[in-house]
C-alpha cells in the first residue's frame, strides 16, 4: 500500500468569532495599503503556537497525543489581542500582525507543547515564541517603510476571551490560497468560576 503523503501541520489557537470580525474590520481599515499586501482570509485567522512542517501519518499522531497531554496540563486562562506591529521591522515590513496584551499565560502554554513534543521526539523550536496574529503578508514593495509607519499608526484593542483549547491544524497549499483542517482540537484543563469579568 503506497504510504499516505506527508500534512503540513501546525498548533495554534483558533478565534472566537468576535474576534476573527474585529480582525477583519481592522483588515477592512487597512485596506487603503493597496494590493501590496496579501491579506490573510479571515475564515483563516488564527494564533500560531508551533509551526511542525510536513510531518507523516504516524507523526501527526504522535503530535496529537502528545497536545492532548500538553493542553490537560494546562489551565483555561483568558487573552487579550492589542496592539498591532510588522515582522521584520516596520522599515521592510514583510507581514502585519496583531499583538497579544500580557503573553505570559500564552508562553507557558507554548511550552508545555513544547516539552511534549521534545519528549515526543521533535526538536525544540530554535527561534523565540513570539505571539502574534498575522493579519497579511507583504508581497511586493518589501522595502517600501510607509507600510510599516501605515501600520505603526494603527491601534486594536479587543474584549479578553478565554482559551479552552488548542488546535492540531493541517494546511494546505493551493493556487487559490491556504486551506486550514482541524485534525484534533484538544481541551485545556477547565478550571470552575473562571470569569472575564472583575469580582
Ligand atoms: P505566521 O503567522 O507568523 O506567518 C500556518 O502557515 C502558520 O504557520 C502561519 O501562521 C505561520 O506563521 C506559520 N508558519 C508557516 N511557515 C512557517 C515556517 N517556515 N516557520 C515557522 N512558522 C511558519
Amino acid at each position: 500500500m503506497p504510504s499516505a503523503a506527508p500534512t503540513r501541520t501546525f498548533i495554534c489557537l483558533e478565534l472566537p468569532e468576535t474576534i476573527r470580525v474585529q480582525a477583519e474590520e481592522l483588515q477592512r481599515r487597512l485596506a487603503g495599503l493597496g494590493d501590496k499586501i496579501r491579506w490573510v482570509n479571515p475564515k483563516n485567522l488564527h494564533l500560531t503556537l508551533r509551526f511542525l512542517g510536513e510531518i507523516s501519518r504516524s507523526q501527526l499522531e504522535t503530535v496529537s497525543l502528545a497536545m492532548r497531554c500538553a493542553a490537560a496540563r494546562v489551565v483555561a486562562f483568558p487573552i487579550r489581542l492589542s496592539g498591532t506591529g510588522c515582522f521584520p521591522t516596520p522599515r521592510r515590513p514583510r507581514a502585519f500582525w496583531i499583538g497579544v496584551a500580557d503573553a505570559s499565560p500564552l508562553i507557558r502554554l507554548f511550552e508545555t507543547i513544547e516539552g511534549e513534543l521534545a519528549s515526543a521526539g521533535f526538536p525544540r523550536e530554535a527561534r523565540p515564541f513570539s505571539p502574534h496574529l498575522t493579519l497579511g503578508r507583504v508581497r511586493v514593495d518589501r522595502s517600501n517603510p510607509r507600510l510599516g509607519e501605515a501600520m505603526g499608526g494603527v491601534e486594536f484593542d479587543a474584549e479578553p476571551f478565554l482559551v479552552t483549547d488548542v488546535t492540531v491544524m493541517k494546511s494546505e497549499l493551493r493556487k487559490s490560497g491556504s486551506v486550514y483542517t482541524p485534525v484534533a482540537r484538544e481541551p485545556l484543563k477547565s478550571f470552575r468560576g473562571l470569569s472575564l469579568k472583575p469580582e
